[in-house]
């Protein structure tokens, strides 16, 4: 980091000392130079020494990485943090602390998205905000959705130890429950932010397996005090002016071509479904084949029609997984009497996506007529359109990469993130760094040193940039 800033920021300074000596003798201490420094550089220039201090901690952020990982209910190399537990609420924990100790002031709302603040010179308008998530799905890796937030927190340090001032101010976002893991909802606190009336609704009756209400947990874990308080954590129009997440890509496209940042343009539409069918059941010798009516087959012929339906879309941006498939009462000698199964499909295109669940709907409707079982539930969870980054967002990150001499790439998010629902109240950019062979929900999941380095000043650029406009 030192190197490039300094780099940069000699060039600007023989550049502005070069033009404005034609214009005035004493330039020196001329304060309408520093002023069109600022603008030109898009930061605060106090005096040229202020950032010699510059420094970016990469070492303290893996650090912070490997410690934020030891909160996991499965061992390492894997990590799983799901919402609400005990080892969620330390890692929370651990990331307040971390802003505490970065100066920022702490506010966590009705269902634990936690806000860390640094004020502005102007603290009246609209904020610049970042962050990620820190959920982890069942055994997992520790960089999915924690580079965008301790990443996040490092970027405003370095901010802040270069002597800049933001006008508006910056704000780190760690998101509650990005992850669908715990109560099947995706991005919960982000959407609830956009000002989902629907999730906040359901929420006062959903349950996770083990039957404790998302209320109950929520009030274990320190939040939900009042019931009817959930739309409380909506967003006022206008909170934001930007929003940007910094994540790991979770596809091989950076690493392949060894470029340094994805800038993404825009995020794939993603959707979920459950569906179950009930059967007869039975004893698993006494029944004999023609008497059956399985439930168990008839999720396990589903899952494959998931896999037809999607590739007879034709195009490779359609994708379908069934992650989840439970037999009830789950005994080798007895034939299930009940099958839930749930259902990711996704792509960039919402209407050919939105035909994939129509098929998968139609298909199990017949299901039920060839097999003789009962579809008893088919539940679309979400069926979101996809988000659009905001060019003005785009151009800043790009103005930034250009400046940090790193090669950049604009590209689509086909994962789903909490920008998804946070492009819905604000302008939004999200900024990918390559992974390892494009691993992600997986322990091999892998981001350098020198990637998240790289991530993290984009973001500091592009924040400080965004929070002067
Ligand atoms: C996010 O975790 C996703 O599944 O895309
Ligand atoms: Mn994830
Ligand atoms: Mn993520």
């Amino acid at each position: 980091m030192v190197h490039h800033y300094h780099y940069v920021i000699v060039l600007l300074l023989l550049f502005f000392t070069s033009i404005s000596s034609h214009q005035h003798h004493d330039h020196d201490h001329d304060p309408s130079i520093i002023s069109t420094m600022e603008q030109f550089s898009g930061y605060s220039i106090l005096e040229p020494t202020s950032f010699s201090s510059l420094s970016y901690d990469a070492q303290a952020l893996q650090n912070q990485i490997d410690e934020l990982s030891g909160f996991s209910d499965a061992p390492a190399p894997s990590v799983t943090r799901v919402l609400y537990t005990d080892k969620d609420v330390l890692a929370r924990r651990y990331v307040k602390n971390l802003m505490g100790i970065a100066g920022l002031s702490v506010r966590e709302d009705a269902v634990g998205n936690i806000f860390g603040r640094w004020d502005g010179s102007e603290p009246g308008l609209a904020a610049v905000a970042t962050g990620s998530h820190i959920d982890a799905i069942p055994y997992s890796g520790k960089y999915d959705g924690v580079v965008g937030v301790l990443g996040a927190v490092e970027a405003i340090s370095v901010l802040k130890r270069s002597g800049f001032k933001p006008k508006r101010s910056l704000e780190v976002i760690l998101f509650t429950s990005e992850e669908p893991t715990r109560f099947g909802i995706s991005c919960l606190g982000s959407r609830l932010l956009a000002g989902s009336e629907n999730l906040a609704n359901s929420l006062k009756t959903i349950t996770d397996s083990q039957n404790v209400s998302f209320l109950d947990a929520a009030r274990s874990a320190g939040y939900a005090r009042d019931e009817d308080d959930l739309s409380s954590v909506f967003l006022k129009k206008g909170t934001y002016s930007a929003f940007i997440e910094l994540h790991i890509e979770q596809g091989p496209i950076l690493e392949d071509e060894g470029i340094s940042i994805g800038i993404v343009t825009a995020i794939a539409a993603p959707a979920s479904l459950r569906v179950e069918f009930e059967g007869n059941g039975g004893h698993a010798g006494a029944v004999l084949m023609p008497n059956r009516n399985d439930a168990g087959l008839a999720a396990s012929e589903l899952a494959l029609a998931v896999e037809k339906h999607v590739l007879e879309s034709g195009s490779v941006d359609t994708v379908g997984t069934v992650g989840i498939l439970q037999l009830h009462p789950g005994a080798i000698n007895s034939i299930p009497s009940k099958s839930h199964i749930e259902i990711d499909t996704r792509d960039i295109d919402e209407e050919r996506r939105n035909q994939v669940i129509e098929k998968i709907h139609e298909t199990a409707i017949r299901i039920t007529k060839t097999r003789g079982v009962k579809l008893t539930e088919f539940h679309i969870i979400n069926q979101d359109p996809p988000a659009l980054s905001d060019e003005a967002v785009v151009n800043a990150m790009e103005t930034a990469t250009k400046e940090l001499n790193l090669t950049s790439k604009l590209m689509i998010s086909r994962a789903y993130h909490d920008s998804l629902f946070m492009a819905r109240v604000s302008p939004m950019g999200m900024i990918f760094i390559p992974c390892y062979k494009g691993y992600s929900h997986k322990p091999e999941e892998f981001a350098s040193i020198k990637d998240m380095s790289n991530g993290v000043k984009v973001l500091a650029f592009t924040l400080a940039k965004l929070s002067l406009q």
